[in-house]
């Protein structure tokens, strides 16, 4: 790839304020989560791991809290696929490599309580569409409307004028840009996605970690990303680390991308430097494509340093502990 296409030190805007992930000594407890919507979550996983509590569940806090809210890229809330159906992956994983998830579950508010109720009440860590639904709802998790929400009804109706896919990055950013759900948004006819993902670290040293997202905008019905996928939205080894992706999912699948992450930890990397070999991997595979997509790694190893890298500018990221409660640029790989 051309050199020139890259950029060493790109930490752009408010992030510049704060010192690089990897001077950090680490702190303890603390959650970070994707996007700058990861400030409520986070403020959720907070109270739990304030109060000495487990990050598994401040992490299922935290995702909850998003959950409960009405975002493009999240719950039942969120943007529908091309049949107009919106359909949720969830996963969550603890210390004990315990992990469980849900794909392609409709009609159920908060699918990471579901995803967890898997991990703790079957052998098994996926269940997806209508099993996934079913077992939810024997187990007490109530079945609801499946109506669009009204900023997601416009975005779909928007959307069906052309009907194409061409992913939109940074949906995040654009969404705190434009205002929520801006008709100015779909331009293009299309859009992409972003997901909550978040982990935490808790006062016994424990890392968890938890991914929310009602996936891509206008997928294929039937379409799972790497957001309930262990290894690939999500992955926590308590020996090490953990972290967790946003952005196309199919990239990230690709790779492996959280476990690859966690691995170059394990080699001894900082979190920042461990997703930026992982955002290469992607880059290298196909470095023409990669300027059209975004995928944006987070990290924390087991001291409580983080760090993220993504393709692209727009990845930013929230970090909440008893030191820092903010906002940070993530550093990027590739100049558009
Ligand atoms: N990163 C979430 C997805 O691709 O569905």
């Amino acid at each position: 790839m051309n050199r020139k296409n890259f950029l060493k030190l790109s930490s752009l805007g408010f992030s510049s304020l704060a010192l690089p992930s990897f001077t950090k000594a680490g702190q303890k407890p603390i959650v970070i989560a994707t996007w700058d919507s990861g400030m409520a979550v986070n403020a959720a996983a907070w109270e739990i791991l304030a109060a000495n509590g487990r990050s598994l569940d401040a992490v299922e806090a935290g995702a909850l809290k998003i959950e409960d809210t009405i975002d493009c890229c999240v719950g039942l809330g969120g943007y529908p696929d091309r049949d107009g159906i919106v359909t949720l992956d969830a996963c969550i994983m603890d210390e004990h490599a315990n992990c469980g998830a849900v794909a392609g579950l409709e009609q159920i508010k908060h699918p990471i309580s579901v995803a967890r109720k898997v991990m703790e009440k079957t052998p098994h860590i996926m269940l997806v569409g209508n099993g996934a639904q079913q077992f939810a709802v024997e187990n007490g998790f109530p079945k609801v409307s499946s109506t669009l929400s009204p900023e997601a009804t416009a975005a779909y109706k928007e959307w069906l004028v052309k009907s194409e896919y061409k992913p939109i990055l940074n949906i995040e950013n654009k969404k705190q840009n434009n205002g929520p759900f801006a008709p100015n948004f779909f331009d293009d006819g299309s859009a992409n996605h972003d997901t909550m993902g978040l982990l935490a670290l808790d006062m016994a040293g424990n890392l968890s970690g938890a991914v929310t997202t009602s996936g891509m905008a206008f997928k294929i019905h039937g379409r799972v990303g790497d957001s309930s996928i262990i290894g690939a939205g999500l992955f926590v080894d308590n020996e090490v680390g953990a972290a967790t992706s946003s952005g196309v999912g199919e990239e990230v699948i690709r790779i492996c991308g959280t476990h690859l992450v966690v691995e170059f930890m394990r080699q001894g990397l900082s979190p920042e430097l461990a997703c930026k070999k992982a955002i290469e991997r992607i880059v290298k595979k196909d470095p023409e494509k990669a300027k059209s997509l975004q995928v944006g790694f987070l990290a924390i190893n087991k001291k409580g340093v983080y760090g993220a890298y993504s393709i692209q500018k727009g990845f930013v990221f929230s970090v909440k502990s008893g030191h820092e409660n903010r906002v940070h640029a993530s550093k990027y790989l590739v100049s558009v």
